[in-house]
Order: C-alpha cells, then sequence, then structure tokens
C-alpha cells in the first residue's frame, strides 16, 4: 500500500518556551522567517506525501489559519510585487495536496495523539513527524526514508548518535547490528537516564509506521511522564514485527528547546543571501568583545 498520509501532532502544551507558547503553538515559531511546521510540511511534501494530518488542540487555530487562510490580493493600493508575494502566501499548501484537522482533548502524550488521527488513517501505513525537530539535510530525512520504506515495507524510525548525558531528553534504540546505516531494532525506552541508556542512538522525530503501531498504541498504558508513549507503543510493536532503525544523514536542530532554536535561527540566518554576511560579521566582532 502507498505511503500517503502523515500526521503532524501539534497539540503540546510547549511549556518549555512558556510565555512565548501560551497562545500560540510552538510549532509557530519562526527560524528566520518561516514556521518550523511549514518547514515539516515542505519535508513531508518532498517525499511525495499527499495527505497531511494535524492533531491539534481546540483552543490553537494559528496553524490551521496559516495553510488554510487566503490574503487578499485585490486591495487597490498593492504593487505588482506584493501581489506576486501575497499569491505565493495563498499557495503553501499546492493544489492536490489535503490538509485535515483532528483535536487532542488534552494533552496526553504522543502516542495518544497520533490515535486521534486513527479515523482518518483508516488501514494505511503512514509516517509521523515532529516539527521541533528541525533537520538541515540536503535530500530531507523523510524522503530518505521513503525511499527505504519501498524495500523493506517495514515501520522505520531514525535515530542519531547523542551524547549519553542527554539521554533523558530521548527515545533510545537497542538494535542487532551497528555497522549499517539501517538496522534492526531489538528494543526501545523512553527517556531513560544516562546509567539507563541502552546505547547512544536517540530517536528523532521522523517515523514511518505499518499500520499495526496504532493496535500497539491502543494496548498500552500511561507511561514516561504519566502520557501515552509513543516509544512504548514501538516496543510492543516489536515482539510481532521488524522495526528498523535509521541514521539518518543530515543535522539536526532540537528547535523544542531554547539554545536547540536559537542555533537554528543563527545557522539559518548565517545562510541568507540579503543579510547572512551581515550578520556572521557582527558576530565576529561581538565575540571579540
Ligand atoms: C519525543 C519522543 C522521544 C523522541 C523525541 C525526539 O519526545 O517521545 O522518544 O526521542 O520526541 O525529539 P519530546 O521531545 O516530545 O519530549
Amino acid at each position: 500500500m502507498r505511503l500517503n498520509k502523515i500526521v503532524f501532532p501539534v497539540a503540546g502544551l510547549g511549556s518549555r518556551f512558556f510565555p512565548a507558547t501560551k497562545s500560540t503553538p510552538k510549532e509557530m515559531l519562526p527560524v528566520v522567517d518561516k514556521p518550523l511546521i511549514q518547514y515539516a510540511v515542505e519535508e513531508a511534501l518532498e517525499a511525495g506525501f499527499t495527505e497531511l494530518i494535524f492533531v491539534t488542540s481546540k483552543s490553537k487555530t494559528s496553524i490551521r489559519d496559516h495553510f488554510d487562510s487566503k490574503l487578499n490580493t485585490n486591495l487597490s493600493n498593492v504593487t505588482k510585487e506584493k501581489k506576486e508575494l501575497l499569491n505565493k502566501m495563498n499557495k503553501i499548501i499546492p493544489d492536490g495536496i489535503l490538509c485535515k484537522y483532528v483535536f487532542q482533548e488534552e494533552p496526553l502524550g504522543l502516542g495518544h495523539a497520533i490515535l486521534q488521527a486513527k479515523p482518518i488513517i483508516n488501514d494505511e501505513p503512514f509516517a509521523v513527524i515532529l516539527a521541533d525537530d528541525l533537520i538541515d539535510a540536503k535530500t530531507g530525512v523523510l524522503r530518505q526514508m521513503v525511499d527505504l520504506y519501498r524495500d523493506t515495507k517495514s515501520s522505520i524510525i531514525s535515530v542519531h548518535k547523542i551524547d549519553k548525558a542527554y539521554s533523558a531528553q530521548y527515545g533510545i534504540a537497542s538494535i542487532t547490528d551497528k555497522s549499517q546505516k539501517i538496522m534492526k531494532l531489538t528494543d526501545i525506552v523512553e527517556k531513560p537516564q544516562p546509567e539507563e541508556a541502552p546505547s547512544n542512538l536517540g530517536v528523532v522525530g521522523r517515523y514511518i509506521f505499518c499500520n499495526e503501531i496504532l493496535q500497539s498504541l491502543e494496548n498500552i498504558s500511561f507511561g514516561t511522564g504519566n502520557e501515552i508513549q509513543l516509544t512504548d507503543g514501538i516496543k510492543l510493536m516489536i515482539s510481532t514485527s521488524s522495526v528498523y532503525a535509521y541514521e539518518f544523514e543530515g543535522i539536526r536542530y532540537d528547535c523544542g528547546d531554547k539554545l536547540g532554536f536559537i542555533k537554528a535561527n543563527i545557522e539559518y540566518a548565517l545562510r541568507n543571501k540579503i543579510f547572512g554576511n551581515e550578520l556572521e560579521s557582527y558576530l565576529k566582532s561581538r565575540l571579540k568583545k
């Protein structure tokens, strides 16, 4: 079955960014001039997904507005250039792509968020992307994973090497063969302390799932942080089917964290054609002080 559907869990409280995220979803925070969620959507479109499912909360409407609302291009005073810009803003989502929105009434965890999309996912395989994991890659990580899925037809989760001291911020993967880029997953633990972490492979927010993950998620109870954890669903699924861990190519910025978010802004701003060089000179002079 073809992979068409992708879930964007965007209903979290974003408490690490309070007060900025009190009424604005953290996924709407911009890296330079584009909200995180738009980077995620563009990565999904590049990978060929055609049905985008946003799991959002009723009180946060700005994500839907960002993609669905239309700016008025017929104002009498708009110049040709401005009109082109407004038209571009009205076409962030290209024709033929479906956006659907479901609600997560309470922030009960990532696994719970994904289950809210079940009526739309039906019996199909699907992907999940966490927009606060911004990954700078020549070929988008989802594209890399979709290419692998074509051969494996199995669930694939993305991982990268982390400093074990930070293991309590990640799902940590155990694998069989460490010599390959794609490896069979043997175990996974959500946010273990460094001394309990089975490896230094941290899960990053890109996943492709066979449909049975939904059944696994329905059969687990509350885990770490008193939430329904996606990691626990994956762990249960390993007992019945193959799951692979893929060490992706790219640089990941943890934009759910203030420092990671600032680093992403600096890196992406340094590449900006208009002010990148000026920013670099500024940073150099600032560091000399
Ligand atoms: C979630 C997952 C975790 C994963 C991480 C990647 O945690 O639960 O397994 O490693 O995303 O960013 P969160 O960062 O939402 O707490």
